[in-house]
């Protein structure tokens, strides 16, 4: 994990409070900028009698310890000790500092052995003309929980199909089952009619996916790939450039928690220009309702409660695999592999010592001459979708649904656009 730039926190942030409380890889550490401009990442408790430097003072060049204005600069080194006899003289002693870099609104640190590499330009990082949101949680369970899941493309299924049913019928929405633009009705048919489960390694991370056969009661004898793992902790679904793309990052503040980010992409194809963003914009999908009950009835939600139901570090020798769990294995595989490289002192896969300007997690540029509807992340979002998701709660929903009927219409014409629905209702099936 130290040998990778670590997403630590949404540079919009920092825009609200300069200086900001973090753990990551079981350090505690605080992030600032400086009013200068420049990011600091250093050890959050003072040298001199360790107050918490989360109520620090951003100083021209670093962090002020509010107690008695110790002056630490970005490299943890303590430059000036107000009101002591030779306030520049060197101590001899540092905070931790690691270095940090902004890259599409988020902060990155880099936590391992220097030099280090190159923070890594992954396409949704920096493709134009799109804009984004970041939707922030701290999950309580081990990270590697979290990044399974990708492995498990057939838990959409049951935890947002069926699972997604029973919620609803006991908040006693049923109304909104009957819309055909639902998740439950698409996801539910995912767990129908399987002939084989597939995955493989690929040049970024590993490819998995769902082959069905209609002797199996499915609608089609076809293959369904799934999101694409990004090692170590990033997995995309849609496809970048497409009006919906996201990188699900699940990153290790230690042991037992877990820093997700979904960092939502919305583009618009070409001829056309998407909304300016001066800054991007996060948010906090809530987990409880008012009356302190989970709320389920949203994908990301059904997610993490199941990843934390697993307990807060999953005992893996005594589950029980069977033919769903062929891409966990696969991800494990390579996990381990990549631990030996290190161990031998080799470079880990994805990383660089000059990033290209662009990187792209499928290993290749996007296809994009297809129809709109076949290439975006649940299609249909602002026609319903949207509101099954994490989105919802996003400071973009709007924007991003005026953005989606923009783009039917550039792209298809209104008349048209109304086939794609009928078609893509069609293809979604009446499950
Ligand atoms: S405790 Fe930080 S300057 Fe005194
Ligand atoms: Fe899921």
């Amino acid at each position: 994990m130290r040998r990778y730039w670590i997403p630590i926190a949404p540079v919009s942030q920092l825009d609200e409070n300069p200086v900001r409380k973090i753990r990551m890889l079981g350090e505690d550490l605080v992030l600032y900028r400086n009013t200068s401009g420049g990011l600091g990442l250093i050890g959050d408790r003072c040298l001199h009698r360790l107050v918490d430097l989360q109520y620090g003072i951003p100083d021209e060049r670093g962090l002020r310890c509010p107690y008695h204005g110790w002056l630490f600069g970005e490299t943890g080194k303590c430059l000036e000790r107000p009101m002591e006899a030779k306030p520049e003289a060197d101590i001899g002693r540092s905070l931790k500092g690691y270095p940090v870099e902004e890259l599409g609104g988020l902060v990155f640190a880099y936590m391992g052995p220097l030099p280090a590499p190159a923070l890594p330009r992954w396409d949704l990082f920096v493709w134009p003309n799109a804009i984004r949101q970041i939707a922030v949680q701290v999950i309580d369970c081990n990270w590697l929980q979290c990044q399974e899941n990708t492995g498990d493309p057939t838990h959409s299924a049951w935890a947002h199909g069926h699972m997604f049913n029973y919620v609803l019928n006991r908040k006693g929405e049923t109304d909104r089952m009957q819309d055909k633009v639902h998740t439950i009705h698409t996801r539910k048919a995912v767990g129908v009619g399987i002939k084989e489960i597939y995955a493989s390694q690929t040049k970024h991370g590993f490819r998995k996916g769902i082959k069905y056969s209609t002797e199996l009661g499915a609608e089609k004898d076809e293959t369904k790939e799934h999101s694409t793992v990004i090692f170590p902790f990033y997995t995309q679904t849609g496809k970048t450039g497409a009006p919906r793309s996201e990188y699900q990052i699940r990153v290790p503040m230690d042991d037992t928690h877990t820093y997700h980010i979904c960092y939502q992409v919305y583009a618009a194809p070409e001829g056309m220009q998407a909304p300016e963003q001066t800054s991007i914009p996060y948010y906090t999908p809530p987990t409880i309702d008012a009356d302190g009950n989970p709320i389920l009835d949203y994908v990301l939600a059904q997610d993490a409660v199941t990843w934390k139901a697993q307990g807060p570090i999953a005992d893996r020798s005594s589950e029980l695999l069977g033919r769903t769990d062929i891409p966990i294995v696969v991800l494990r595989r390579q996990l381990d592999e990549q631990i030996t490289r290190v161990e031998q002192g080799k470079a880990p896969m994805n990383t660089w010592a000059e990033s290209p300007p662009i990187i792209y997690g499928k290993g290749s540029p996007p296809d994009l001459s297809q129809p709109l509807l076949r290439h975006t992340f649940r299609g249909l979002y602002h026609l319903g979708f949207g509101n099954d998701d994490a989105d919802r709660y996003g400071p973009l929903f709007e924007t991003v649904k005026e953005l989606h009927r923009e783009i039917e219409a550039f792209q298809l014409g209104r008349a048209a656009a109304q086939d794609v629905k009928a078609a893509a209702l069609a293809e979604a099936g009446e499950h």
